[in-house]
């Protein structure tokens, strides 16, 4: 065989040679000073993503007969985070001996959370929105997570033109994508369908009609299927009330709303054959199962070095048993999707919610269930990390 002289190689080697010569008389040279405490990155990083904030309601005012808008402040610092607009909160309370948390989108800005002020509009519907409608006062305290989700506008996915969709308290993500979009921090143009049955209904539209008046982009187009209105098209948001308005085929659909709606907006948008990724829907929480007589089960729960016996009724996920047990288990969407209550499975049969599977192919091969969307169907037990 032929061998080729390398004559770079021979350089190499001596190069090679001098490096460890060379790495000691630089260490020696070095500053004898020790390493910053914390890096700059490492700073923003826990600025951006402070885990779980302390915050205190500033203000309440009712928004309708059954919704309610509280703004918070945090009071573990003078900010919130910046955020995507459309992404939610989860807010956690001690109402009696449970400790429960809900999510809910946010509907101030990006913007505003760098004034320390975040806004939440709550519709009374059930044990923990009751509780937020009726009873939590100005000063209370509660903890929240970071913003999360995945409800947003993201430039490389989707089209510049937004078509949005909301249904009653659906609206909240869509001020907060309206408001954005108004302060510049976006740039699609964005045409938005508000359904609601009367025009009493609509919360939020004097905020709306004065961010349209200002922005160039935006446009609403209001829907009441109850009630005539001179300002409103009447009936529900088909493809063809749609199409009066705006192209729906170069367009990426954003909806948030009841799941009659979805059903419905769905088989409209069926012929236009969109890819999966033109339409984003918001979570919605995984409630309890309609039963009847639901049975009752033991579940045991570890966490770190304590292990705790609890109920769990078969209709109500185990998140929610552990909620009434006044068990610190994490959790943000409740729907399946996050993997923040991700937990360990041990024993016992379980369901989860259909169409709620969000787990990993490997976490569902090794044995790891999300509480939020698991239910009991004999005794169990699980090893659940401690929130914080
Ligand atoms: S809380 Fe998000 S997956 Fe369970």
């Amino acid at each position: 065989m032929n061998f080729k002289k390398k004559p770079f190689g021979f350089m190499d080697m001596l190069r090679f040679k001098k490096m460890v010569p060379t790495r000691r008389k630089m260490l020696a040279e070095g500053e004898n000073k020790p390493l910053p405490q914390e890096y700059r990155t490492n700073i923003l990083a826990k600025k951006l993503h402070p885990g779980y904030m302390q915050v205190e309601l500033t203000d309440a005012r009712a928004l309708s007969d059954t919704i309610r808008e509280l703004t918070f402040k945090r009071v573990d610092t003078n900010e919130f985070p910046f955020f995507r607009a459309g992404q939610y909160v989860s807010i956690q309370m001690k109402i009696g001996d449970s400790l429960v948390s809900r999510p809910y989108s946010i509907v101030s800005t990006p913007k505003q959370a760098l004034e320390n002020k975040l806004v939440l509009a709550v519709e009374n519907a059930g044990f923990v929105s009751e509780y937020l409608n009726k009873k939590a006062k100005v000063c209370d305290s509660f903890v929240m997570t970071e913003p999360s989700g995945e409800f947003h506008y993201e430039t490389l996915r989707d089209s510049k033109n937004i078509i949005c969709i909301a249904g009653g308290s659906g609206i909240t993500p869509f001020i907060s994508m309206a408001g954005s979009l108004a302060d510049g921090d976006e740039n699609y143009s964005m045409i938005l369908f508000y359904g609601a049955r009367t025009a009493a209904q609509l919360i939020y539209k004097t905020e709306l009609d004065k961010l349209t008046a200002q922005c160039k982009g935006l446009k609403v187009v209001y829907v009441l299927s109850d009630e005539e209105h001179p300002e409103c098209e009447k009936g529900f948001i088909s493809a063809k009330l749609m199409e009066k308005y705006t192209d729906l085929t170069d367009s990426t659909f954003f909806m948030c709303g009841p799941q009659a709606m979805y059903d419905f907006v769905g088989k409209e948008l069926a012929p236009l054959n969109l890819p999966i990724k033109a339409v984003h829907h918001d979570a919605t929480c995984c409630g309890d199962l309609p039963m009847d007589n639901p049975k009752e089960f033991k579940l045991t729960v570890h966490m770190r070095d304590d292990v705790y016996t609890i109920p769990a009724k078969e209709n109500e996920t185990l998140l929610t048993a552990m909620e009434r047990a006044g068990l610190n288990a994490p959790n943000k969407c409740r729907a399946g999707g996050c993997g923040f209550c991700h937990s360990k499975w041990i024993s016992g049969k379980h369901r989860v919610a259909e169409n709620r599977d969000g787990r990993r192919e490997a976490d569902r091969k090794f044995g790891f269930i999300h509480p939020c969307v698991t239910y009991p169907m004999e005794d169990m037990e699980i090893d659940v990390p401690v929130a914080y």
